[in-house]
C-alpha cells in the first residue's frame, strides 16, 4: 500500500511516497481502509522532531483520519467490516491502510462525508476541551480567539457559538477575518493594522475579553492578555508564530486572572472517557448542522507535501485534508 514516509527527521519537504506493507489486526485492533486524512500544523513540526509526540522512525504524518473497515481483530464486537468510522490516531494517517485500537474509533454518521470527519477530531476537540472543559465559558461572555482562520482558531469560533459566547475573531487580513465572519464572528479584529489591546478594550467597552484562545504566541499574546477582563481566562493553545512568549506575572494579579494551559493530546490520554464524551458531542453536533469544518484545500496523499506547504506559509483557512 501508499504511504507518505517521514525516513529521517528534517523538513517536510523530504518526505517521500513508499510501498510499504498491509497492516494485519491483532486482537484489540481493527484496520481502517483510509479514506482521509485532516493535516495539522503540527504535522510541519512533529516530522521534523519539534513535536511534543516524537514517533520512532520510519513514521507517517497525519493524526486524524476517516474511512471504512475493513478487518477486525478477534476481541473486537463493536465494529465490523463495512463501518464507517474515524479516529485521532497521533501520527501514520497519511497512508492507505492503518490497523487502530477500536477504543480510539469513533463511528460517523452517512451523512457526515469522510473529508468532514478528518478535519473534526483535533481542532474541534480542542476547542470544546478548551472552551468548556478548562476555560468554562458562560453564555454571554466575550471570547477573542486569536488566529482565528486558521484550523483551532476556526474551531473555537464555531465552538464559541454553540457555547453561547459572543465572539471575536482576531486575524492577520481582512481577506481571512472575511472566512471569520461567515463562520458566525460577531466583531473582527486585523491584528496587523490595528492594536490589539486598545481594540479588544473598545469592542468590550472597557471592560476587557471574558476568555482568550491564542493558538498563535509571539508578541500578540500579552497584547491580548493586557486586555482580559476580571476573572478572565487566558487559553494558551499553541505557538503558530513560533515563539513562546514570556508574561508578565503581575498581569495576572492585576487582572485577577488565570492564564490556562490546554494540551489536548495529553487530555485524551488522561481522561479517555471525558474524550470519547466530547467526540460524540462533536459528532452529533456536526449531524445536525450546528458545525462544519471548513476543507479549504482537498489533496491526494500523493501531495501531501503540497498540503503542508499551505499550512506552513500561514496561507490556510481551515483545514487541509487528504483524500486517499
Ligand atoms: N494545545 C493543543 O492541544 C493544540 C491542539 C491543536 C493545535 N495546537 C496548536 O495550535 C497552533 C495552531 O494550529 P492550527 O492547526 O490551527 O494551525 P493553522 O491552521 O496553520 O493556523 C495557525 C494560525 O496562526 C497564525 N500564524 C501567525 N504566525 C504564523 C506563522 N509564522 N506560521 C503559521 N501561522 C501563523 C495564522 O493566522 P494569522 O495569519 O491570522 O495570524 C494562522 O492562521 C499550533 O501551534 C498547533 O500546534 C494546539
Amino acid at each position: 500500500m501508499k504511504a507518505v514516509m517521514c525516513n529521517q527527521w528534517g523538513p517536510y519537504d523530504q518526505l517521500v511516497i513508499e510501498d510499504i506493507d498491509s497492516p494485519i489486526a491483532r486482537p484489540d485492533e481493527v484496520i481502517i481502509d483510509i479514506k482521509a486524512v485532516g493535516l495539522n500544523f503540527f504535522d510541519t513540526l512533529i516530522v521534523e522532531k519539534k513535536y511534543q509526540t516524537q514517533p520512532e522512525l520510519p513514521f507517517s504524518p497525519g493524526g486524524e483520519i476517516a474511512g471504512t473497515i475493513s478487518a477486525v481483530g478477534d476481541h473486537v464486537i463493536a465494529f465490523a467490516p463495512g463501518d464507517r468510522v474515524m479516529a485521532h490516531v497521533g501520527y501514520n494517517g497519511a497512508r492507505e491502510q492503518l490497523a487502530v485500537q477500536a477504543q480510539k474509533v469513533t463511528p460517523i454518521p452517512q451523512n457526515i462525508s469522510f473529508e468532514i470527519a478528518a478535519a473534526l477530531t483535533v481542532t474541534y476537540g480542542t476547542s470544546l476541551h478548551a472552551l468548556r472543559d478548562r476555560a468554562k465559558i458562560k453564555p454571554g461572555e466575550t471570547l477573542a480567539i486569536l488566529g482565528a482562520s486558521g484550523g483551532v482558531g476556526q474551531s473555537a469560533i464555531e465552538i464559541g457559538k454553540v457555547l453561547g459566547a459572543k465572539v471575536i475573531a482576531c486575524a492577520s487580513s481582512d481577506e481571512k477575518l472575511v472566512s471569520c465572519k461567515q463562520l458566525g464572528a460577531d466583531e473582527l479584529v486585523n491584528y496587523s493594522k490595528t492594536d490589539l489591546k486598545s481594540e479588544l478594550k473598545r469592542l468590550t467597552d472597557g471592560k476587557g475579553v471574558d476568555v482568550i484562545y491564542d493558538p498563535v504566541g509571539g508578541d500578540l499574546s500579552e497584547a491580548a492578555l493586557r486586555a482580559i477582563a476580571w476573572n478572565g481566562r487566558f487559553l494558551v493553545i499553541g505557538f503558530a508564530s513560533g515563539t513562546i512568549p514570556k508574561m508578565p506575572l503581575n498581569l495576572t494579579l492585576l487582572k485577577g486572572c488565570q492564564i490556562v494551559g490546554v494540551f489536548w493530546g495529553k487530555h485524551i490520554e488522561k481522561e479517555p472517557e471525558k474524550h470519547q464524551t466530547n467526540l460524540s458531542t462533536l459528532v452529533h453536533l456536526c449531524a445536525n448542522g450546528s458545525i462544519l469544518p471548513r476543507v479549504y484545500k482537498l489533496k491526494p496523499l500523493i501531495q501531501a507535501v503540497d498540503g503542508l506547504d499551505l499550512i506552513a506559509k500561514r496561507q490556510v483557512q481551515g483545514k487541509v485534508v487528504l483524500t486517499v
